[in-house]
């Protein structure tokens, strides 16, 4: 094939999958199998692999993702990104609004009421209209460099759309930034996957969502499908080109091909800016991401700009939190874990219940002290609320729904794993098994805790380890050391590969350094 014939093809490729690519992610009518659209893209990638002359950054290939990328390169932010200072009642709202009137000196400001998603920060760069640096927040100075990760990320347009009736605004440099959600759905369905495969869960969408931007394998970060939802356009070569309108700059980056969430509301009305909060508050649990407030922000942004910035956070902006989501569920069974410290810790199993999009099984219950002072008893039934926490916890308890028979809750008087006695520590309100070296929680604790990525990091999940040691054939640390093939072989799903992975993971795991591997043995 001459070279023509390769680029007109690659064109063709281009051009077609994107076509497929709008009919799937934007109307959610495909118009093709998905094998005959891996076809296409595999075609696509194998010509794209001869001719790297021809590379584009916008070719829908990107959205793949490749098998190894680079460490991240830390890079400044043009503009520092800023954070929201929170407010949790009307009464402040209407106090900022005061404020901001007074420091403006009139009064009828117009306000823009958008989403608060739940979610990690992005910024985008655009050049010529051309996706060329996407960073992480960072510490709002300086970011990650994470552009081939977030290239997969469908709802990141790679070129902009010139939008109608407007100055070419996809010329020169733009920033846009948002926000990196991952739906509930696929939450559930990767934490369920990671059970399957013993990896521990990630505590919420947002957890995850930030862990998969920053995963190396941008393979594994298209199959994730991520959102990002826009909310922030700014120009960074001539910034009055743009409409001086927040609203205005919302619309438009819509059309250029971002997806900008929930529609957002301007008024200067501020019983029409509430009426909107209670809307949403109601509404956003049909959302299939995790939004936790609404972020007011003046429109205009000649007043954003002669209000200006405090150090941490705009003048011109602040986030309206809702209350955490909260459901009321039977109390079903209380378990005890024993962590490798030897510390008891509670856990309630409550009957399955919807909050915030994720099924609820379990919550924290803290400690003895804790049962005591919700005088909480079996069958009970518990109001359970989830904010950012790994693990939901308990607020209250419906003492009018309480069965006459039912039983206190107490702490048992032996380890519920080892049969030792606990003991409470002087201080402490936790109660301990001593029984630290034979105790097999403990002893799998440790071996756990030993092989995480800060420490040792062997690549090996808690079932590998339970396996392991239900097997006997690992007691304690240096165990690990003495495995052999053979030992392996006896794992269930342990093959050559998974077994040679193992042994050399547990080998490179001798060269981490002392220090390391001193935090991992838990001194
Ligand atoms: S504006 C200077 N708008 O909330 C303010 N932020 O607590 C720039 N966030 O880091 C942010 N939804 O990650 C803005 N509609 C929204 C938002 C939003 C979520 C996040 C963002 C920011 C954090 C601040």
């Amino acid at each position: 094939m001459t070279r023509n014939n390769t680029e007109l093809e690659i064109e063709q490729l281009r051009k077609t999958i994107e076509q497929h690519n709008r009919a799937y992610y934007l109307d959610n009518a495909p118009t093709i199998s998905d094998a005959d659209y891996d076809a296409l893209m595999q075609r696509l990638l194998t010509l794209e692999a001869e001719h790297p002359e021809l590379a584009d950054p916008t070719s829908p290939s990107l959205r793949v993702g490749r098998d190894r990328n680079d460490a991240f390169v830390q890079v400044a932010h043009e503009r520092p990104m800023l954070s929201l200072s929170n407010t949790y009642n009307y009464d402040e709202i209407a106090e900022i609004c005061q404020r901001t009137d007074t420091l403006l000196a009139t009064d009828d400001v117009p306000w823009v009421a958008e989403m608060k998603y739940d979610g990690s920060s992005i910024s985008l760069i655009y050049e010529e209209g051309v996706l060329v640096r996407a960073v992480t927040r960072g510490d709002g100075t300086l970011g990650d460099d994470v552009t081939v990760n977030v290239r997969t990320i469908q709802s990141v347009p790679l070129r902009l759309r010139p939008v109608a009736g407007h100055p070419d605004y996809t010329t020169g440099r733009i920033e846009v930034r948002g926000e990196v959600l991952l739906p509930f759905k696929e939450f559930e369905r990767l934490n369920g996957e990671r059970a399957a495969e013993g990896e521990a869960p990630f505590a919420n969408p947002r957890n995850a969502a930030a862990g998969t931007l920053k995963t190396l394998n941008s393979r594994v970060v298209a199959q994730r499908r991520l959102l990002c939802i826009c909310y922030y356009l700014y120009a960074l070569d001539d910034e009055t080109r743009l409409p001086d309108s927040y609203y205005e700059r919302m619309q438009l980056l819509k059309e250029m091909g971002f997806d900008t969430g929930v529609a957002p509301f301007r008024s200067s009305d501020l019983s029409a800016l509430y009426h909107y909060i209670d809307e949403w508050d109601v509404q956003r649990s049909d959302l299939p991401y995790a939004t936790d407030g609404i972020v007011l922000k003046v429109d205009s942004l000649t007043q954003q700009r002669a209000l200006g910035n405090t150090a941490k956070s705009p003048r011109w902006a602040f986030a309206y939190k809702y209350q955490p989501e909260n459901a009321r569920a039977e109390l079903l069974s209380v378990d005890y874990q024993v962590g490798r410290s030897g510390i008891v810790t509670p856990v309630a199993n409550v009957e399955p219940v919807l909050i915030s999009g994720t099924v609820v099984r379990r919550a924290t219950l803290h400690n003895e002290e804790f049962i005591k002072s919700l005088d909480l008893h079996y069958h009970d039934y518990v109001y359970i609320e989830k904010g950012g926490e790994i693990i939901p916890k308990i607020t209250a308890v419906e003492t009018s729904l309480r069965r006459a028979e039912a039983e206190p809750v107490r702490l048992p008087k032996s380890c519920p794993a080892c049969g030792a006695p606990l003991q409470q520590i002087d201080g402490s309100v936790g109660y301990y098994c001593v029984n630290s070296y034979a105790c097999p929680p403990q002893i799998m604790g440790r071996i756990e805790h030993y092989c995480t990525r800060r420490a040792a990091d062997i690549n090996v999940g808690p079932e590998t380890i339970d396996a392991l040691f239900d097997r006997h054939l690992i007691e304690n640390i240096d165990d690990l050391y003495k495995l052999t093939a053979h030992d392996l072989a006896q794992l269930p799903n342990f093959k050559e590969k998974s077994i040679n992975n193992l042994l050399a993971s547990i080998e490179q795991s001798k060269s981490r350094g002392f220090a390391r591997l001193l935090y991992g043995s838990g001194i």
